[in-house]
């Protein structure tokens, strides 16, 4: 997804611009740009591909001289990623440049309108619109124009614009688009991510919806959609620059597979006061929850994946009924929600604009809503009645590992709360349930440190061009997620199944030799799904089982075993998943693949 920065200070502008779209990279991206306001003007670089051509094309930015300026990573959606369509964009006068993230919705009749004004295009994009707007609104007061073309912009948008007037301004946008002010001495920042402000300053301002900033080295004044100056509290950023980094591993997603056991622990430890579950700032009553006769679980991919495997705990311990939907299908589903229905949204980023706009249509229809979310401040954070935070830290890996893990930690406190306020647990049961869930990272850690054969079982099956990963119920949650690790990283067509279903069609595509990864930890259901092992193998399969130590009907049967430690299996899910995503990883990296950068994703999808 497309990326922001600015900077305005005493120090050059272009090499720190550069460091912070580097730090952006993660997010997915076809082109990268900056502009840069010096003696002679605006100048603009901008390439089609990686941000290394940019720092090749200015020396790292040496070559461009001056102290504001603005940066830009573009994943093309209106235009093909060509170093036209790439930002910054600028005016036709050349006194202005912008730099957008987000869409905007109604820039076709915007182009009409500014073409019969006679605005020339250069490029494609949705984004050249803003630009020419602010050069049709300028009459000496930037302010003043930057508020006239918000209020004509439908859509999202987070905007950094430029002008040759205000050499030491930077004047930012908001509207459904994260974008962080970062406040430093003397110089000023601002992002679409805190990742690319962490090494520079720790303290940030939030913005919100309809507000924009004037930025100058001396300070960061916010003001709301009519130009009326808002007061912004400043808020300490936590994360660190080693934490935004890969701290010696190979890869992101390696660091943040390890850096599991770590990250449950923060999100569950801080909730646990004796044997007490406390939410954050806030509490559900019994009677909240009384009063409450279904649960929607609603996010997309991965988090959607852990949705599915939360609800087989709600459900168990709480007995209210829970749904979990793909947001991208629940926004325009016309779903029977009212204010009985709580919505549980789940976002590791907290800004994907399919469960944005879903959380938005359940809030419409009366639902009370809970996130689990991981980046504190965004938009989703905002949006929900009620947030919980993941604590896993930046995620930087474009496929999420730890936001989906702490996610589950998360589900299943939240289970267990919300079962005990109700009375659908006795004291004993509910104790013995917690303190599996506690036991989380000592068995993830253990899950990681005896599991040395996954390189050498990735080496097996790295060819191959497809895989199947089954289960049953919570099993089968944990297929789903680890068949979308092994695709979207190793570009192997991996399909999930509950075990069941096979019989029912699929089993028809498994032929000597075909691998198949079975999900074997649901120990109430593990006969049937050795049941449908032995389908597998007698149709001349491979199977790699995951299954807990020393399950022996499993090993009988396996070709290889995958082992983790023995947890209560509803919460087994956190643990199975480890392996897979262990295997998922070497498997891609046999395949020499850009693990961290998987083609045609991107690690926010702020478009829908
Ligand atoms: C897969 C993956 C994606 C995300 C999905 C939702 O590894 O990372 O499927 O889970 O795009 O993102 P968030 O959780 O940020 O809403």
């Amino acid at each position: 997804m497309c990326g922001i920065v600015g900077f305005t200070g005493k120090q050059q502008a272009a090499p720190l611009l550069l460091e912070g779209l580097k730090r952006l990279e993660y997010r997915g991206y076809d082109s990268a740009g900056i502009a840069v306001i010096g003696d002679a003007g605006i100048a603009v670089e901008k390439v089609s591909g990686r941000i290394d051509n940019l720092c090749e094309k200015t020396d790292n930015g040496k070559a461009i001289f001056g102290t504001t300026g603005i940066g830009h990573t573009r994943w093309a959606t209106h235009g093909a990623p060509t170093d036209l369509n790439a930002h910054p964009h600028l005016s036709n006068d050349g006194r202005f440049a912008v730099v957008h993230n987000g869409i905007i919705e109604n820039y076709a009749v915007l182009r009409e309108e500014l073409k019969a004004k006679g605005y020339r295009f250069l490029s494609e994009t949705d984004t050249e619109v803003v630009v020419h707007l602010v050069e049709m609104f300028y009459d000496g007061d930037l302010k003043s124009a930057v508020l006239k073309t918000v209020s004509r912009l439908e859509g999202s948008y987070a905007l950094g614009i430029l002008c040759t007037d205000q050499p030491d301004t930077l004047f930012v946008a908001r509207e459904h688009s994260p974008l962080i002010l970062g406040v430093g001495v003397g110089e000023n920042y601002f992002a679409s991510d805190v990742t690319a402000l962490v090494s520079y300053t720790k303290n940030a301002i939030y913005m919100d919806d309809g507000e924009i900033a004037e930025l100058t080295p001396q300070g960061i004044t916010v003001y709301d959609c009519r130009g009326r100056e808002v007061e912004k509290p400043v808020s300490r950023i936590t994360w660190d620059v080693e934490a935004a980094e890969k701290g010696g591993y190979d890869h992101f997603m390696l660091k943040e597979i390890m850096e599991q056991p770590q990250a449950v622990q923060a999100a569950l430890t801080p909730r646990i006061r004796g044997k007490d579950i406390v939410l954050d700032d806030f509490e559900l009553t019994a009677e909240d929850l009384r009063n409450i006769d279904k649960i929607v679980i609603t996010a997309c991919g991965s988090a959607y994946y852990a949705g599915c495997a939360g609800k087989y705990a709600i459900e168990e311990f709480c007995r209210i009924p829970v749904s979990v939907e793909l947001a991208s299908e629940l926004r325009y589903g016309n779903p029977i929600i009212d204010e009985h229905t709580l919505l549980i949204v789940v976002s590791q980023s907290g800004e994907t604009a399919d469960t944005i706009a879903a959380l938005k249509e359940c809030q419409r229809l009366g639902a009370k809503s809970v996130a689990i979310v991981n980046v504190v401040g965004s938009t989703i954070a905002k949006l929900a009645d009620h947030t919980l935070y993941t604590w896993a830290g930046p995620e930087i890996a474009v496929a999420t590992t730890k936001g989906y893990t702490t996610q589950l930690a998360v589900l299943y406190l939240f289970a267990l709360y919300a079962a005990r306020k109700l009375g659908r647990l006795e004291d004993a049961a509910y104790e013995a349930l917690l303190d599996e869930v506690l036991s989380l990272p000592q068995k993830m850690q253990q899950a990681i440190d005896k599991n040395h054969a996954l390189p050498a079982l990735a080496k097996k099956i790295h060819t191959f061009h497809s895989l199947f990963f089954i289960g049953r119920n919570t099993d089968w949650a944990v297929a789903l997620e680890a068949a979308l690790k092994m695709k979207e990283i190793s570009y192997i067509h991996a399909e999930s199944y509950a075990a069941g279903e096979l019989k029912h069609g699929t089993i028809a595509l498994i032929d000597e030799g075909q691998s198949v990864i079975a999900v074997c930890c649901n120990e109430r259901l593990l006969d049937k799904t050795v049941s449908n092992i032995l389908e597998m193998k007698a149709r001349g399969a491979k199977v790699i089982a995951v299954a807990f130590q020393g399950e022996r009907r499993v090993i009988a049967q396996a070709d290889d075993i995958i082992s983790i430690p023995h947890i209560e299996p509803i919460f087994s899910p956190a643990l199975a998943v480890v392996p897979l995503q262990l295997l998922a990883y070497y498997v891609a990296r046999e395949n020499g693949c850009d693990i961290d950068k998987p083609k045609n994703l991107a690690k926010s999808v702020t478009v829908e």
